[in-house]
């Protein structure tokens, strides 16, 4: 039954096999022999299946490393850092800066982008259509010289060598990866983490609950107002954050086929009078050098956007009224800007009914679900206490 739905969107269907051991250090033998457990989707109403890669099945034991990995900051290169260093639950995984700041102290043009939903993603990063599976993503943050995030590069031994070290990660790679005679490597860590990142799924949002749960008292009256407001062919929200993610293309299992990747000019900048952006950030016209791809960026889902200001790439915009209001002035008229953003009218009480209805899109649970926190940490009371504070480097808890 959907309705009592737990909110670990999957469970441990059954022990299909028991991994022998396959070793003879006393270390080793000490720790529980592996289990694969199958996996089965519990996916709230309204959400498909996520597109899985067939060299990369769900395990609960795969799952169960990747988000140890996603917290551990032995997975940068000078040990600080972690995934969840830039993607904190939270804020639904972002870090509440503008622009994102690496493990060696290292600025990011861009902000750390949410990883709500992120397995249903056509493509990943804020304008790059070369990126389409977590997996292929994962080099980026690990791998990127300039500017450095996690900083694995010349690393590589050293890093994976923390984790073979230990007969407890040992024990768990093995679990995750029965059929590797040496499972501690890079690939199975990239494999293990995006097994994680797939389970991130949100759809328990005040709007999911009135939309597919049929509960009518789910979302207010200024909520519903601005829903019927953001779908309007006046303010056309809709026609770029659409389907069940509000977000660009999406793909999943069974889609008749991926959506075609797009990418918009909302007009935030306009730096030369001939619509120019900022050159440290000009989107997709970076890697295309076309001259129509200038400031052309991924429209990111709006799921759980109440709390992962600040807005757009660099994180430019500070809150969600600004955001409208940036909608309803047009942004900088430029020949690249969309013929989506245009600007409108609105009274006062029309943008404070559009920013409810966007904050309806949070989903309270996803926040607070301990299979998505650190191992053994984060209750939900101090997660939402982070959220106060200024942005720190710390990790939410260690594994
Ligand atoms: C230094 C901060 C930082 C760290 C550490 C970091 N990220 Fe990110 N993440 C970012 C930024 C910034 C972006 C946007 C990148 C872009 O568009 O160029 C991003 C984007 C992403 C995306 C794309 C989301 C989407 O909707 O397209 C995924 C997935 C992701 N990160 C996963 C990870 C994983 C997994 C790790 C750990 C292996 C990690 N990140 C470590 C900052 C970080
Ligand atoms: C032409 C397509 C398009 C239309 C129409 C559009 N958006 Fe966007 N939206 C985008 C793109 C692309 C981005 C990212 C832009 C960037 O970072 O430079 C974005 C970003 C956002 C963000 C910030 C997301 C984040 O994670 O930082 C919000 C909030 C938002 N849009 C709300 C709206 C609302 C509300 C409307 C209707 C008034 C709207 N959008 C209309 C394409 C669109």
């Amino acid at each position: 039954m959907l309705k009592g739905l737990s909110h670990s969107w999957w469970s441990a269907l059954a022990v299909v096999l028991v991994a022998a051991c396959g070793c003879s250090r006393a270390s080793d033998q000490a720790t529980a022999p592996a289990l694969v457990v199958a996996f089965t989707w519990q996916l709230p109403p309204g959400l498909p299946v996520p597109r899985v890669p067939s060299d990369n099945p769900m395990t609960v034991a795969k799952i169960d490393l990747g988000r140890r990995l996603f917290y551990d900051t032995r997975l940068s290169g000078n040990g600080t850092f972690a995934c969840a260093s830039c993607h904190q639950q939270a804020r639904a995984f972002t870090d509440g800066r503008a622009q994102a700041i690496g493990s060696t102290g290292a600025s990011h043009a861009r902000g750390a982008m949410t990883l709500t939903n992120v397995a249903y993603n056509a493509s990943l990063g804020w304008a790059d259509p070369s990126l389409r599976t977590l997996e292929a993503q994962m080099a980026v943050p690990m791998f990127n010289e300039h500017p450095i995030e996690l900083g694995l590069k010349g690393h590589e031994t050293e890093v994976v060598g923390r984790f073979a070290a230990q007969p407890d990660d040992r024990a768990r790679f093995r679990a995750a990866f029965p059929d590797d005679p040496s499972p501690v490597t890079l690939p199975n860590i990239v494999k293990a983490i995006a097994a994680f990142e797939r389970t991130l799924v949100s759809g328990d949002s005040p709007l999911d609950r009135y939309l597919y749960r049929d509960d009518k008292s789910a979302m207010s009256a200024p909520a519903l107002r601005g829903m019927k407001a953001f779908f309007s062919d006046r303010l056309r929200c809709g026609e770029c954050h659409g389907s069940f993610n509000l977000s660009g293309p999406v793909d999943f299992d069974n889609a008749v086929k991926a959506g075609e990747l797009v990418f918009h000019n909302t007009g935030l900048y306009d730096v030369d009078g001939r619509g120019a952006y900022p050159a440290i950030d000009r989107g997709l016209f970076d890697l295309t050098q076309r001259k129509t791809d200038m400031g052309r960026f991924r429209a990111p889902t709006l799921r759980n956007i109440a709390v992962t200001a600040p807005y757009m790439h660099d994180g430019s915009v500070p809150t969600l009224e600004a955001a409208v209001v940036h909608y309803a002035r047009g942004g900088k008229p430029s020949p690249f800007r969309s013929d989506r953003v245009r600007g409108f009218l609105m009274s006062a009480d029309e943008k404070t009914d559009l920013v409810a209805f966007l904050e309806s899109l949070t989903d309270q649970a996803f926040l607070a679900n301990p299979a998505f926190a650190a191992p053994g940490a984060a209750r939900p009371a101090q997660a939402k206490a982070a959220l106060g504070r200024p942005n720190e480097h710390g990790v939410p808890g260690k594994p």
